[in-house]
């Protein structure tokens, strides 16, 4: 039934696992065990305590793993692409809110998950992101530095995002209509030329891609779980 319009708006996690890993050469990622807890356990485990519900996309015919949080947690079938998983979980789920974050970025701290959350809510579209620190120079032809590129004002976009769900639904079924595919989700919603907010992300959510950031993850584990309990 619907809520009054001061209660909080209800919130959904939705967490895209349903890709192969490739690139890291374990099967599907979300499955990998980093410290004695796979990587969609580690997400769902910071999601679960500040939304409604979490919804999880796996492969096909994939099952549910042991994650915890009991009747909180339920499953559907992802796609093809990320983005395609993406919509196969706001399709199936009616929140006011959605918090979309990778299985693939296994520690997330619980004040950017409440920035992002507030901002979303307020301004409709929000996500975590780094103010970039490296030197950024584009390759020539011979593949040596051609040109600088200033790194004032260049963020690196990460996870979690937060949408109102109707914004981001909207902005995934423009995309499939005119063939347009991205990395993430706030990108689509910016093509509608709305606003998203940039809220301050954390090094610690770096996604895991390749064999080095499993490694890097396994031993940052037994630091970071350590300051945690
Ligand atoms: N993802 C998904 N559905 C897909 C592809 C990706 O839900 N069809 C999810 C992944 O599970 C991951 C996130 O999107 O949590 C980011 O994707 P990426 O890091 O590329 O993971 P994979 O696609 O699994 O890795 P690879 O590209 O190396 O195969
Ligand atoms: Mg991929």
């Amino acid at each position: 039934m619907g809520r009054s319009l001061t209660s909080p708006p209800f919130t959904a996690a939705l967490i895209p696992a349903a890709g192969s890993g490739t690139r890291l050469g374990h099967g599907p990622k979300a499955y990998v065990e980093v410290g004695g807890q796979s990587l969609l356990a580690r997400s769902v485990a910071a999601l679960a305590p500040q939304v409604d519900e979490v919804v999880v996309a796996l492969p096909q015919d994939a099952g549910l793993p042991a994650v915890g949080f009991g009747g909180k947690v339920r499953a559907v079938t992802g796609g093809p692409t990320r983005q395609a998983s993406v919509l196969a979980l706001l399709r199936a789920c009616h929140a006011d809110v959605v918090l979309i974050h990778d299985a693939a970025r296994p520690f997330l701290p619980q004040q950017v998950l409440r920035a992002v959350r507030h901002a979303a809510a307020e301004q409709g579209a929000a996500t975590a992101a780094l103010p970039v620190a490296d030197t950024l120079v584009r390759e020539n032809a011979e593949r040596h530095w051609g040109q600088l590129t200033a790194r004032e004002g260049l963020w690196a976009v990460q996870t979690p995002q937060g949408f109102r769900r109707g914004v981001l639904l909207e902005a995934h079924l423009q995309a499939e209509r005119s063939g347009v595919q991205a990395t993430d989700d706030a990108g689509l919603v910016a093509r509608l030329g709305l606003p998203v907010a940039l809220v301050p992300g954390d090094a610690r959510l770096f996604k895991i891609t390749t064999p080095g950031d499993l490694e890097l993850a396994r031993a940052l584990a037994t630091v970071w779980d350590a300051e945690d309990a």
